[in-house]
This record gives structure tokens, C-alpha cells and sequence, in this order.
């Protein structure tokens, strides 16, 4: 069975990476959510893709500058709908309380950047603490991070982002005790053998960012475990139709 991940949570309806955006995906019937965590200038875990504020709220600037109360402050709903108007960039502990209401869903959580052990700390111990780790798979394009996370939770499951896939890549993977590889959909199409080698290291594979029933039924072939997506309700939906 192919997991559905929503990308940013269903951000296809919902302004990404929002509480709107996670309980539609819930709605849409998507079995995990995708969504990047950074921290603030007092070192709080907010979430939200770029390191800069301009694009999803109505501050401006780097996120590493804004401290917790002035991100806090921000509308991160009226950029996408003015429906939206009044959603909160989420903090991490938010997220958790949702995962603890929709006990249906589960959480794919990007660290965005260079995070020491003590700061995993900060995703980590709120995770193990609900009771979460089961339902949690957390990853990184850094391999810094993913060894971070792998000091401060050894069982919490890891992941490691790739946007390239050269020969060492299972050997990166395995040195880093992940257990998923997840790459950009273009290295499937590059190498069409991928996947399968990663399988056969050991790894699970969960793709992005795939929208497109083209692009759905040739993962899907491939063998992919899981495909993280923009439109998760229609990935759901055609899923179940095959
Ligand atoms: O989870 C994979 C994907 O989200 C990585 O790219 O830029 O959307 O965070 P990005
Ligand atoms: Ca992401």
C-alpha cells in the first residue's frame, strides 16, 4: 500500500503548513503529514518552509531574526485565501496536540537546516513525551541533523532528504542509520533502478513532490513506499480507484 503524505498539509485547499492545512489533510484521508520545522531567534520550533517570513505571513525578513511572540503575531492564512485570514504560523507543540486529537494520521517532520543534538532535542522529546514515536518519521536534507536526531531518539525513526543519488548513497544512508531515503521525483526518472536498490539496502522510499496521476502511477510501479503530495485528497481518490 502506498502512503499519502501531504505536502505542507493538504496545501493544495489550506494555506501550507498551517493547523487548516494538517486537519484537511486529515479530512482528505491522507495518512501522514508532511511539514517543515526551523526555529526562531529564541530558539522555539515554529513551523514554516522558508527561512524568511515574506512569503506565508504578512511580516517580512528572516525567520532566525523574529523572535517567538512576533512570529506569533503574524497572519499566515490571508496571503493564500482571505478565508484563511487569522491562521498562526503552528508552533511544534500544536502540532503535537493535533496529532493527539486525529489519532488517524501520522507526521513526516523536515528539520530545515543544521540542528545540534541539542536542539533536535526540542522535536524530539515533545514527540516522545505524547506517546508519538510510532507514528513519526523524522528527516533532513542535513545529514548533520539526521545524526543529531539519531544521538537525541535512537528508536525515533529517521530520513534522509536526497536530491542526488550517487553510488554511495546507501552506504551514506546506512552510516547514518536512516531508515527511509527520500528523493526528488526526478531521480526516479533518472534512475529508474533506484528505488530497488534502495529496497534492497534496507530503506524505505517516500518520493516528492508528485500532483500528477502520471507521475503517481509511475512511482507506484517503481515500488515507492510512500508519495508526498500537493493534492493528497486526489492521490486518495486514485489510489483507491486502481
Ligand atoms: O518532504 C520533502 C519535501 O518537502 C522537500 O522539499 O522544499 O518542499 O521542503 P521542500
Ligand atoms: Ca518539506
Amino acid at each position: 500500500m502506498t502512503l499519502v503524505i501531504a505536502h505542507r498539509g493538504n496545501s493544495s485547499v489550506a494555506p501550507e503548513n498551517t493547523l487548516a492545512a494538517f486537519e484537511a489533510a486529515w479530512r482528505a484521508g491522507a495518512g501522514s503529514i508532511e511539514l517543515d520545522v526551523q526555529l526562531t531567534a529564541d530558539g522555539e520550533v515554529v513551523v514554516i518552509h522558508d527561512d524568511t517570513l515574506d512569503a506565508t505571513t504578512d511580516g517580512v525578513g528572516g525567520l532566525a531574526s523574529a523572535d517567538l511572540p512576533t512570529v506569533r503575531s503574524l497572519d499566515a492564512g490571508a496571503w493564500f485565501s482571505p478565508a484563511f485570514a487569522g491562521q498562526r504560523v503552528p508552533t511544534f507543540a500544536e502540532v503535537v496536540d493535533l496529532l493527539t486529537r486525529r489519532p488517524g494520521i501520522d507526521l513526516l517532520l523536515e528539520v530545515k537546516g543544521a540542528w545540534t543534538v541539542e536542539q533536535v532535542r526540542r522535536v524530539t522529546e515533545p514527540v516522545l513525551a505524547a506517546g508519538l514515536a510510532d507514528r513519526v518519521v523524522a528527516q533532513s536534507f542535513w545529514p548533520e541533523t539526521v545524526a543529531a536526531l539519531r544521538v537525541a531518539a535512537p528508536d525515533l525513526r529517521r530520513g534522509l532528504l536526497v536530491l542526488e543519488a550517487d553510488a554511495g548513497l546507501e552506504d551514506r544512508c546506512r552510516d547514518l542509520g536512516v531508515m527511509t531515503c527520500n528523493p526528488h521525483g526526478l531521480l526516479l526518472v533518472q534512475d529508474p533502478g533506484l528505488v530497488d536498490r534502495l529496497h534492497a539496502a534496507g530503506l524505505q522510499v517516500m518520493v516528492w513532490t508528485l500532483d500528477e496521476p502520471e507521475h503517481w502511477a509511475a512511482a507506484v510501479a517503481l515500488g515507492v513506499d510512500g508519495i508526498i503530495t500537493n493534492r493528497p485528497d486526489r492521490l486518495a481518490g486514485w489510489l483507491a480507484a486502481r
